[in-house]
């Protein structure tokens, strides 16, 4: 008996699939896709809109990566369109960095989320699909070749050093380097959103206003 694959955007019901995780199978981590749009390589596809490419210039220097498009990107096509992106956009702002010179993408390309009640609520994604997806963010990075990444959060930064186990908030007080690429760590814009007092939320933007001014001085002194 054969079953109808999910239309996209539906839930998918994994429970029934045998020996498949939500994050799929060893095989389709060798599955080496033309598009995004055709990217099997997890299961995240199935419950998106839209897979959510990377965006801006194709040239720049400086490139920033995100966790995952949230439920404004799923539906646009757009990385940082939605309140994470409005608050990316002020701090980009105070740091002196126009976003139409930057490259702006994400770890995982698919919004991985679940329902309460009518609203779709994002889900952290497992390191499965970071690594199934770093097939994607390594071509950016090889197309791109920026000389600065800024990481916006620890799934950023664990993607973009293939670190499952670095620590945020030791990259922020030292960048990485991978060869001539250097990394600065900062939080991921829902950090400084949700944060727990008007304090707090002043510290962590500011901090990150001080990581991307810090990140475009190097990325033009390189
Ligand atoms: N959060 C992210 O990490 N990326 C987006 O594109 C939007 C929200």
């Amino acid at each position: 008996m054969t079953s109808r694959a999910p239309e996209r955007g539906q839930r998918h019901d994994v429970s029934r699939t045998s020996k498949r995780t939500s994050a799929g199978t060893q095989a389709d981590l060798q599955q080496e896709p033309e598009s995004l749009d055709a990217c099997r390589r997890c299961t995240l596809w199935r419950d998106a809109t839209h897979a959510v490419p990377g965006a801006g210039s194709s040239h720049a220097t400086l490139m920033l990566v995100g966790e995952q498009p949230g439920d404004s990107e799923d539906r646009v096509g757009l990385p940082f369109v939605g309140p994470a992106g409005v608050l990316l956009d002020t701090v980009l702002e105070e740091a002196g960095v126009a976003r139409k010179t930057v490259y702006v993408t994400n770890a995982v390309k698919h919004f991985k989320w679940e329902l309460r009640g009518k609203r779709r609520l994002h889900k952290t994604p497992g390191q499965r699909e970071v690594e199934a997806c770093a097939y994607w963010l390594d071509r950016e990075l090889a197309q791109v070749k920026p000389k600065v990444v800024v990481a916006l959060g620890a799934t950023a930064l664990r993607a973009v050093l293939h670190d499952p186990s670095a620590r945020l908030n030791a990259h922020m007080e030292h960048p990485a380097r991978i060869g001539e690429l250097v990394v600065v760590a900062t939080w991921h814009p829902s950090y400084v959103l949700r944060a727990s007092s008007s304090e707090a939320r002043e510290a962590a933007r500011a901090q990150m206003v001080d990581a991307l001014r810090h990140a475009h001085s190097l990325a033009a002194s390189r």
